[in-house]
């Protein structure tokens, strides 16, 4: 039987939407939210990604902008304009996109963002909460796939859920919010001696590593439910996923690349953003959901 298909793509719109009259209510009250992305040079796959966010922002009435800047900026210069955006009471979300060159320490600009700006989730404050259980902004990636899961009434509690990548920005928040919904977490690295040993015995399979065919269709257990986060672009042009697609034959439900957890980064972003204005609002104006 073939899989089920979770269907990233649609489920991201209607995220999208349901934030429509929460902007809406904002901006009756003048406030327009606003995200800024900080790009550090020129990396092709960078520049698609963040065409997408600010689409998104398009779609849904919060401001998007995008600062430049040469690859050749300094951190001290990168801070000082992150101290700028923190400043600037027209801005709710601030990201800076990875990955960034390589003189620059990704920790330091994680640190410097504000935490209530930091719409991806990757200030400590923020992944200390996410530790905690409370955090409000949390990494946009693992938050999107939990909202896949929760949209196809996958119950991950007390199953064993498999993580392969260790990322701080989803193979490490992946395995806590897994953690916080009861499931039993492993997570496994390149250094991880058999693979498959792990993976064949995943209820739930996460796969975070950034290498097209990594985990082939005999490394899936029957019936297990496969979410692939890798995005890699072959030499033919085509994006493929960390996952072989004839695993659509062995797994429950498998997202698809493109189509599955993409958009639900993007849409998650979008929320972190209007949550992040909705929490600057004089007053308070913070959304339960
Ligand atoms: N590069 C690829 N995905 C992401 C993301 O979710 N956030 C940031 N900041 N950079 C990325």
């Amino acid at each position: 039987m073939a899989a089920i298909i979770l269907d990233g793509k649609q489920l991201a719109q209607s995220v999208l939407t349901d934030l429509l009259p929460r902007v809406r209510t904002l901006r009756a009250r003048g406030i327009a939210p606003k995200l800024t992305v900080m790009r550090i040079g020129d990396d092709p796959a960078s520049r698609s990604y963040i065409r997408a966010k600010i689409r998104a922002c398009e779609q849904t009435g919060v401001m998007g902008d995008e600062l430049v800047l040469p690859a050749s900026t300094s951190q001290a210069e990168i801070l000082a304009r992150l101290d700028r955006l923190n400043a600037d009471p027209l801005v709710h979300g601030v990201l800076v996109q990875l990955p960034l060159p390589r003189a620059v320490d990704p920790h330091a600009v994680a640190a410097r963002i504000a935490p209530t700006k930091d719409v991806d989730g990757l200030h400590a404050c923020n992944l200390g909460q996410l530790v905690q259980g409370n955090a409000l902004l949390q990494p946009c990636t693992p938050a999107g796939v939990l909202r896949l899961l929760d949209a196809y009434r996958i119950d991950v509690s007390g199953k064993h859920a498999v993580v392969v990548g260790r990322s701080e920005i989803v193979g490490k928040p992946m395995a806590l919010l897994l953690i916080r919904r009861d499931a039993t977490v492993s997570v496994c690295n390149s250094k991880t001696p058999d693979l498959g040993v792990f993976t064949r015995s995943a209820d739930v399979l996460v796969v975070a590593a950034g290498r097209a065919g990594l985990v082939r269709a005999d490394m899936v257990k029957v019936g297990a439910v496969v979410v692939d986060v890798g995005v890699n672009r072959l030499t033919s042009g085509k994006l493929v996923g960390d996952v072989d697609a004839a695993a659509a034959h062995t797994a429950s439900h498998l997202t698809p690349v493109p189509g599955g957890v993409g958009p639900m980064t993007v849409a998650m972003l979008i929320e972190n953003t209007v949550n992040a204005a909705e929490r600057a609002a004089p007053g308070g104006l913070q959304s339960t959901a």
